[in-house]
C-alpha cells in the first residue's frame, strides 16, 4: 500500500520528510542551540495556539534568538501543513536553532540566519481506560541546570533520567532538586491531599506547561482549590494523587512511586473529575 510522505516546512519551503535536510553545521545539531514548541491540534485546531507562541517568544528571548516569523506566519505555516497532513488528533512540531555557522564555534563572527522546521506528527487517541489504570515512576535527583523554563533542544538531561526510569521498567520519572520536586521529564506535576490539588510555581527549575495552566484554570472554575506552592518530597508519600501533565500526555495519574502506591494504586476521585472536565473543553475546541 503506498503511503504519502509527510510534509515538512524548512526555511520557507514546504517539501517531504525525506527531502528536509539541515547542515551539519547548525548549532541545533552541534550544540543543542535551538528552542521548540508542541502544541496539540484537535478536530483541526490547535490547543493555545497564543500561549504556545508567547512561550516560544520568552525561550527565544531567554536565548538572545530573533524570532524569524510573526505570529501571523506562524499562523499560515501551521494551517499550511495541518492542510498537507491530513489526520484525526495531531500536534505541531516546531524548532528554531540559531542556524549554520561557518565554522564549528560557540562564539559567532557575524549574524546567521536561524534555521526554521515545522512538522505535524500524529498524537496516538489518548485511551481513557488505560490512562485510569495509571502510570508507574520513579523519583530522580533533578540534575538539570537553572533555566528548565527554556523549552530548549539541548534535552539530553531529560533523556539521561527518562533512560533511568525505563532502565527500571518504569514510563517516567518525578525529578527532585534541593528536596523539592520539580517536574516530570517531559511533564508538569501535580499533586492532590484532602482535596486541595498542588503544582509547584513557575520558576527556573520547570517549564511552564500550557497544559499545567489550563489544568489550573479549569479546575478553578470547577469549583476545586488549586494551590501554587513549592511540595516538598516527603509529600509525595502521603499525597492521595498525583499527575503529570502535558501536551501530548493530557494528565496522567501516577499510582506507584518508587516503591511506594499512590493513594488506592488507581486514578483517584480528583483526576475524574479533571479529565472529564478537561475531554469536555477538547470537544468545545473541537466542535466550536
Ligand atoms: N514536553 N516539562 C517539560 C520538561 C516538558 O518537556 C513538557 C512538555 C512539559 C509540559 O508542557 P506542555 O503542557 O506545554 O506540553 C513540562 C513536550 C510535550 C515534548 O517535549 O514533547
Amino acid at each position: 500500500m503506498a503511503t504519502t510522505e509527510a510534509v515538512v516546512y524548512l526555511n520557507g519551503e514546504y517539501l517531504p520528510r525525506s527531502r528536509a535536510c539541515v547542515s551539519v553545521l547548525d548549532r541545533g545539531f552541534l550544540f543543542g542551540d535551538g528552542v521548540y514548541e508542541v502544541i496539540p491540534v484537535f478536530g483541526g485546531k490547535p490547543l493555545r495556539q497564543t500561549e504556545h507562541l508567547d512561550r516560544l517568544q520568552r525561550s527565544m528571548d531567554r536565548v538572545s534568538l530573533t524570532n524569524p516569523l510573526s505570529r501571523d506566519e506562524w499562523g499560515s505555516v501551521f494551517q499550511r501543513l495541518l492542510q498537507d497532513n491530513p489526520g484525526d488528533d495531531r500536534s505541531i512540531y516546531l524548532q528554531v536553532t540559531r542556524g549554520a555557522a561557518p565554522v564549528r564555534d560557540l562564539s559567532l563572527e557575524s549574524d546567521i540566519t536561524p534555521t526554521v522546521f515545522v512538522m505535524v506528527n500524529d498524537i496516538k487517541p489518548v485511551d481513557y481506560d488505560r490512562l485510569e489504570s495509571g502510570i508507574e515512576a520513579i523519583t530522580v535527583e533533578d540534575f538539570r541546570w537553572r533555566a528548565c523554563d527554556i523549552k530548549s533542544v539541548s534535552l539530553i538531561a531529560n533523556v539521561m533520567v527518562r533512560l533511568q526510569a525505563n532502565a527500571r521498567n518504569v514510563m517516567d520519572a518525578v525529578m527532585v532538586r534541593d528536596g523539592l520536586v520539580t517536574e516530570g521529564t517531559a511533564s508538569n506535576i501535580f499533586v492532590v491531599h484532602g482535596g486541595v490539588v498542588s503544582t509547584p510555581p513557575k520558576s527556573e527549575c520547570l517549564l511552564p506547561g500550557i497544559t499545567r495552566d489550563l489544568v489550573i484554570e479549569l479546575a478553578q472554575a470547577n469549583g476545586i482549590r488549586v494551590e501554587q506552592r513549592e511540595i516538598r518530597q516527603q509529600e509525595l508519600q502521603t499525597a492521595d494523587e498525583i499527575w503529570l501533565t502535558s501536551s501530548t500526555r493530557e494528565i496522567a495519574p501516577v499510582v506507584k512511586l518508587d516503591d511506594h502506591v499512590v493513594g488506592e494504586g488507581v486514578a483517584g476521585e480528583y483526576w475524574k473529575k479533571v479529565i472529564a472536565i478537561y475531554q469536555d473543553y477538547k470537544r468545545e475546541l473541537r466542535n466550536g
